[in-house]
């Protein structure tokens, strides 16, 4: 553990430095004067993700960073640096950040295999937790962490950003009022045009949980809001076509959901897109009896009417990221459940279960299957 209680600080709200500092004043990252009532915030691993999520928290009012902890030293320091304003305490143990008493909410963006772990811990400490999707990779971890969030005093947030921003929480909000009939079928896909990410640990299945549970879960939430629940069954197929990894992950898989009561899903995920062939990214498309939605389109469509297309709403605008901390706070002060919870987490790594095991054992495989597995 280090103190880095060196890095100056640096307020420029009612101080000299206010001069000249135009630019900086209408920068979101200008901060107000520490309060009593701001929520004081740590955060485990702090890589690529965690220090998106760090400059995002940085700009929500009310809120300070005391604490912060990574194994890598040279990710730390950048932290650190980003966050000066705030003197955070620096560790490299991340038990040692939740002893710290300083802590009031802890961010978790650690490799998926340490989630269920130091969720648990942080759970168990009183705080408030916002862990990085997927909140585990195998059955027994997410019925671990699971109880734990249902005995926690804190809020938790599970990492699932796409529900708070435009389209998807608009086009949700369109389909699931009944607006359009009953959903039927999504059609979806994620295309990566990319290498797997070579950051030491995605690449190995035991660390990320394979494609469809460090990232398809993005999807699979999507998916669960929009149909209800989980899938009964699940078929898949694919494989490693294309690059190496520690140990086979896939690089392109298709998956079929079957939802029950007449609602499927049908998926393809891939890392082979070329570079610029423009079918990188993803969406999802959702047919229901008396219309359809093409969500990243931001479209919906009217099956009886003659101009049958009207735009999904674009509120809330803005980064889905920023408008998911900002309401993890607001959850905090106010003791309400998030949107994005144990429940929608718990249900998105369910469906990443389901797929890995129809791959793995190349069949039809049942909920109560996965289930069981725990
Ligand atoms: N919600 C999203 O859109 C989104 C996007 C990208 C990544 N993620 C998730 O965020 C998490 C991190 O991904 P990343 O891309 O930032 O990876 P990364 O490798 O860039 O960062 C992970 C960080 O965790 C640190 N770390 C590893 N073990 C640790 C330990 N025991 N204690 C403290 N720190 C430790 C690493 O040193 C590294 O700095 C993953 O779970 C990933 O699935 C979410």
């Amino acid at each position: 553990m280090s103190d880095h209680t060196s890095i100056s600080r640096r307020r420029f709200l009612g101080t000299g430095v206010a001069a000249g500092s135009a630019v900086l004043m209408a920068s979101q990252h200008v901060r107000a004067a520490d309060s009593p009532d701001d929520i004081r915030c740590g955060f485990i691993g702090v890589g690529g993700r965690g220090f998106g999520v760090l400059n995002a928290i940085h700009k929500s009012p009310g809120v300070r960073v005391t604490a912060l902890c990574d194994i890598n030293r040279s990710n730390l320091e950048r932290a650190a640096k980003a966050v000066s304003d705030d003197k955070p305490r620096l560790f490299e143990n991340y038990r040692e950040l939740i002893d710290f008493k300083e802590l009031d909410a802890v961010f978790i963006a650690t490799p998926c295999n340490l989630h269920a772990e130091m969720g648990i811990a942080v759970l168990e400490s009183g705080r408030h937790c916002y862990l990085e999707k997927p909140m585990a990779i195998t059955m027994a971890e997410l019925n671990a962490i699971y109880a734990a969030t249902q005995k926690a005093k804190g809020i938790f947030q599970i990492g699932t950003q796409l529900r708070y921003g435009s389209p998807w929480r608009p086009a949700i909000e369109t389909i699931t009022s009944g607006k359009l009939g009953k959903p039927i079928m999504i059609r979806a896909y994620r295309n990566n045009a990319g290498d797997f990410p070579r950051n030491g640990w995605f690449e190995d299945p035991v660390q990320s949980g394979d494609v469809m549970l460090e990232q398809a879960v993005h999807e699979f939430d999507i998916f669960n809001a929009v149909l209800g629940g989980v899938p009964k069954r699940a078929a898949a197929f694919g494989g490693q076509a294309m690059r190496a990894s520690k140990a086979p992950m896939h690089d392109f898989f298709t998956l079929s959901l079957d939802y029950g009561d007449k609602k499927v899903v049908g998926y393809t995920h891939s890392w082979i897109a070329v570079p610029n062939i423009g079918c990188d990214g993803f969406n999802e498309f959702v047919y229901c009896t008396n219309g359809a939605v093409d969500i990243h389109g931001g479209k919906i469509y009217h099956r009886q009417s003659k101009d049958n297309k009207e735009d999904v709403s674009p509120e809330p605008k803005g980064d889905t990221t920023q408008l998911a901390v900002d309401d993890f706070f607001r959850c905090c002060r106010s003791g309400s459940k998030p949107l994005a919870n144990a429940d929608s987490g718990r249900a998105a790594v369910i469906v990443g279960l389901m797929c890995r095991k129809a791959l793995a054992e190349g069949r039809v495989v049942t909920l109560e299957e996965v289930l069981a597995e725990g």
